[in-house]
């Protein structure tokens, strides 16, 4: 495992990662700042200059302006797990609307419009990446234990959204590579109430296998849904 970085990136490349003070965020834009071949890597975040609100697609669109091209990595580290007090429902009777709505709000509609204002930062020639941290409960194909149903959702659907641009974005960006992330379970804000007994990986250990996964993806790789080993996850 490499310490920190993206070497298969240009030297100098620029990164951007969203959800910058978050468990995930912030060490992602640690690791990337301290590799050497990494030229700039902005942070944004609620509070940051410019701000990002997921729920506010003006934001956004601002920041990315602000920004500026070229991007050569995109990560989104945003997400929720519990919003508003609601906490993951274990019972379908628990499904509310509103919290349903939300859920997709933030993990799944927040973060597709990040790459519909960032994907046209990305270089038209040569290798970048664009990854949002998405969640193993995602995976219908893996969902044996149930439950969770807003999270599960939602995850699933920024699965989709990603694969989708990945196809369209290919096109004119032949070289980048789009991934949804399972970072394994980490020690967070977001899973402390959650993880019980359960071993966790740090944030750091955490970011730097996710980026050593993101390295060693091909274009041919795009659109795919990988954990922190590099395995495919089954949709
Ligand atoms: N930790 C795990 O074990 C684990 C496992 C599987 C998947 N994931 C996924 O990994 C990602 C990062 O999780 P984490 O553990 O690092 O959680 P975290 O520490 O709670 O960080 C989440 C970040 O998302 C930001 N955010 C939430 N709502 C936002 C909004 N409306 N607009 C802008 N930013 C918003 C938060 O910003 P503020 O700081 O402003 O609140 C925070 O920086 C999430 O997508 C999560 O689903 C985590």
């Amino acid at each position: 495992m490499s310490e920190a970085g993206l070497p298969s990136l240009r030297e100098g490349y620029r990164a951007v990662v969203v959800g910058a003070r978050g468990g995930l965020g912030r060490a992602f834009h640690e690791q990337l700042a301290a590799d050497p071949r990494c030229g700039e890597v902005i942070g944004l975040a609620r509070d940051s200059g410019p701000p990002l609100e997921l729920t506010d697609e003006a934001t956004i669109a601002a920041a990315a302006q602000a920004v500026g091209a070229p991007v050569d990595c995109l990560i989104v580290a945003t997400g929720a797990l519990t919003l508003d007090g609601h906490g993951p429902e274990k019972a379908l009777g628990r499904l509310d609307p509103a919290v349903l709505a939300r859920q997709f709000a933030i993990n799944a509609t927040g973060p597709a419009l990040v790459l519909k204002h960032f994907a046209p930062l990305l270089p038209r020639q040569g290798r970048s990446f664009a990854a949002a941290l998405s969640a193993r409960v995602g995976s219908i194909g893996d969902n044996r234990a149930g439950g969770w149903y807003s999270y599960r959702a939602a995850k699933a659907a920024l699965n989709q959204l990603w694969h989708t641009a990945a196809l369209e974005i290919r096109r004119r960006h032949p070289e980048a590579v789009l991934a949804t992330l399972q970072p394994g379970t980490v020690d967070t804000d977001l899973t402390g109430p959650y993880r019980g007994n359960r071993p966790a990986l740090s944030p750091r250990a955490a970011a730097a296998l996710l980026l050593d996964t993101l390295n060693g993806l091909e274009p041919a790789d795009s659109g795919g849904f990988f954990d922190f080993s590099g395995n495919t996850l089954p949709w």
